[in-house]
């Protein structure tokens, strides 16, 4: 029988032929990571034996204090949420892992939980490994339709909500302020878990930073999920969870049963890059290179796609969401030709949970020059017009 996570293979179809250009895969660009930093920070640890070691040795599975502290100290502050302990952070394998984990914790097989239409491909995958039933709520260009939140939850009782508040994967949209005060007010009015997942947010490159959903949080029924690999480095695998001291206690269980603890080196350099203030020098640099792929992206959409195309621009993050005029092919039919176009890209039926989708495709354009970002729209749109009825 053919599985979820087979149909997303095929719909991702990441390709290994190398003259084919990958826009399906979410990758950070090459200039974002700090490989000089990390060179640095590796030859530091490494040379004293105390800090070698320490990297090299088992340590507490919720994370190494360091970094914990970093994050507390220099990340949430940037979220609206100050005075954050160490105690209510917990590091993870990767922004992936907080989701595993918090379904560890808290879904049974059968269980429901609420999802943004459409959602990102491979949370829902997590949740179905979970045997968790997917529904998802409609939104707007402001994120969840509350009333529509209102009617989804009376219908279904779910276990869980699950949002990405900023330049969403893969709509783009980012959640307005009151939205994120009303989910907040809605989570801890229905004393429902709310999964905050957040790891786009520090690369807005047009509006207004907004505080999270987690500031807003009075009860604790909020846990804010965010990822070092597009702040950082991907390879590393790195992100966290905060949440109550409570949540944490149960989530450290899981982490525990599962792998241990992630890999001190990484968490060590993490902190330190952290601590050092490296971040916050390099985070401008960042937002001002995605900046400039995503004009080169929007332009080229424009101009080699058909007319009627649609696609909104996001404030920051790394795709585009074309959804495409009647008359074109279904995407992911489209995508089935791409050795012939030599473009992959996600088709978007692979975001949806009700069948929606096919004349949607998300783009991915962080890590190409403006030149392969141009040359493979044109080769993409010139396709699909091709093929219009
Ligand atoms: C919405 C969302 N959550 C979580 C992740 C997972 O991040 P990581 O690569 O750190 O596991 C991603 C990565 O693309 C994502 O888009």
């Amino acid at each position: 029988m053919e599985n979820f996570a087979s149909v997303v293979r095929k719909l991702f179809q990441a390709t290994t032929a190398p003259d084919v250009l990958n826009f399906a895969t979410g990758s950070p660009a090459n200039a974002s990571i700090p490989l000089e930093e990390i060179r640095e920070l590796s030859r530091d640890i490494l040379e004293q034996d105390a800090s070698g070691y320490r990297a090299l040795q088992y340590n507490d599975p919720q994370g190494l204090i360091d970094l914990r502290e970093a994050v507390a100290e220099k990340l949430l502050p940037r979220r609206g949420i100050s005075g954050a302990k160490p105690s209510q952070v917990m590091i993870t394998q990767g922004g992936m892992e907080t989701l595993t984990l918090s379904c560890h914790v808290f879904i049974d097989p059968g269980d429901v939980i609420l999802i943004e239409e459409p959602s990102f491909t491979q949370a829902i995958e997590t949740f179905k490994l979970f045997e968790a039933n997917c529904v998802s709520v409609e939104c707007d260009d402001n994120g969840m339709l509350m009333d529509d939140l209102a009617a989804k939850f009376d219908q279904y009782k779910p276990k869980m909500i699950y949002v990405i508040p900023s330049f969403q994967n893969p709509a783009g949209r980012t959640t307005s302020l009151e939205r994120r005060k009303a989910l907040a007010e809605f989570a801890n009015a229905r004393d429902v878990i709310l999964l905050e997942d957040d790891p786009y947010v520090e690369l807005r490159y047009h509006g207004e930073d907004l505080p999270s959903i987690k500031s807003f949080d009075k009860n604790g029924n909020v846990i804010f999920c965010n990822s070092f690999s597009k702040i950082f480095s991907p390879g590393m695998r790195l992100g966290y969870l905060f949440a109550d001291e409570e949540i944490i206690s149960h989530v450290y269980d899981a982490k525990t049963a599962t792998n241990s603890h992630v890999a001190v080196y990484n968490q060590m350099l993490a902190a330190e890059y952290l601590k050092r203030g490296m971040f916050e020098n390099r985070i401008g640099f960042i937002r001002d290179l995605y900046k400039h792929k995503a004009d080169v992206a929007a332009a080229s959409i424009v101009k080699y796609f058909p007319e009627g195309s649609h696609f909104v621009r996001p404030e920051g993050g790394l795709f585009f969401w074309v959804r495409l005029p009647e008359g074109c092919m279904d995407t992911t039919e489209i995508l089935e030709h791409k050795d012939e176009f030599k473009v992959s890209f996600v088709a978007g039926a692979g975001f949806f949970v009700n069948g929606k989708g096919h004349d949607c495709m998300r783009l991915s354009f962080g890590n190409f020059s403006d030149e392969q970002i141009d040359a493979g729209m044109h080769r993409l749109g010139d396709y699909i017009k091709a093929t219009r009825e």
